[in-house]
């Protein structure tokens, strides 16, 4: 259906989804994808009110499913005054990682949260004090947090790339029978290896006594606050491509320039290329008429 002159501006998570990529290559259309769309610092503004969605939801999913009906092992996330709280283990302290926190310390868990950025570990460490622990990211350390883990939730980014497996299924082998992983990163191929997508129809399976969530659309159960989030975000963006037209747009703004993936046939990202084994050109060249 899609066409030359056609603008796709959406997600796409093309690392791997390989039968997408050459669908797209195929459709000769100009392909943007929010995910990898920047903002000054750094910063991802369209992956962010879904990441903020997701962080928050991936709590609440932990919870229900740590019940007894649900699969669980029986265990309240909050505990109760002579009764432990569920050991929670955060991979990523991006903004799914510290909005599963936020909700997770509001819940009264016992918490740990990885990640290989220093600079976010530490605002971490500055802001909940002593209430948080903080690991930089390696295997070993994992292994022996999400043993005593009840609940794990994947929130790991490589931009634009496919999600490292920082569990293994070994490592899930040793996790406690009951226990819940919820890989949020499920739409970039997950971090836990034996991830595979689910929907909020069917939204968990189990391996080796281990409950899987892994929904790769996890704002789509909430659609009402994710629109009115997405759409606020995206609003800026969408006006300047109407207004100037897409090659326009993509010259003069280089943070919407980093979320070309496709156009008119070419890949222009270089994860995607590195993930896949394809050649790929940059947004820059092209853009030249
Ligand atoms: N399933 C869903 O519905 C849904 C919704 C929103 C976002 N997501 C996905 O969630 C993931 C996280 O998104 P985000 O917005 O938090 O990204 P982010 O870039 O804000 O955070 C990712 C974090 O992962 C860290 N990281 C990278 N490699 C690591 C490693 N080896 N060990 C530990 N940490 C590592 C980075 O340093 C960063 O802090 C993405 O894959 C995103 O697409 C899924």
């Amino acid at each position: 259906m899609l066409r030359e002159d056609q603008i796709l501006f959406t997600y796409l998570h093309l690392a791997p989804d390989p039968e997408q990529t050459k669908a797209l290559m195929q459709s000769g259309a100009t392909c943007i994808a929010y995910e990898t769309v920047t903002a000054l610092n750094g910063v991802l503004p369209l992956l962010a009110p879904m990441s903020e969605v997701a962080g928050r939801m991936s709590i609440q999913a932990a919870a229900s499913h740590l019940e007894k009906t649900n699969g669980g092992m029986g265990i309240l996330m909050a505990g109760v005054p002579g009764v432990s709280p569920a050991k929670i283990v955060i991979l990523g302290a991006g903004v799914v990682g510290r909005n599963a926190l936020q909700m997770a310390v509001g819940m009264g868990a016992d918490i740990c949260i990885f990640d290989r950025d220093i600079e976010r570990l530490r605002q971490i460490d500055m802001f909940y004090g002593n209430r948080v622990r903080t690991f930089y990211s390696d295997s070993l350390l994992i292994e022996q947090e999400i043993c005593e883990a009840d609940v794990v939730i994947g929130a790991v980014l490589l931009p634009g790339a496919a999600a490292p497996k920082l569990v293994s299924h070994d490592m899930i082998k040793k996790m406690k029978p009951g226990s819940v992983v919820v890989d949020v990163a499920i739409d970039q191929g997950g971090c836990f290896e034996t991830s595979k997508p689910t929907t909020h129809a069917d939204p968990t399976y189990v391996v080796d006594g281990v409950i899987h969530y892994c929904v790769a659309n996890m704002p789509g159960a909430v659609a009402r606050t994710s629109t009115f989030a997405l759409t606020n975000a995206t609003y800026p963006f969408v006006e300047a491509l109407a207004n100037r037209g897409v090659m326009k747009a993509l010259s003069i703004d280089h943070h919407l320039r980093n979320g070309l993936s496709v156009h008119k046939g070419v890949l222009t990202s270089e994860p995607v290329g590195k993930a896949q084994g394809l050649n790929f050109a940059s947004a820059e060249e092209l853009l030249v008429e």
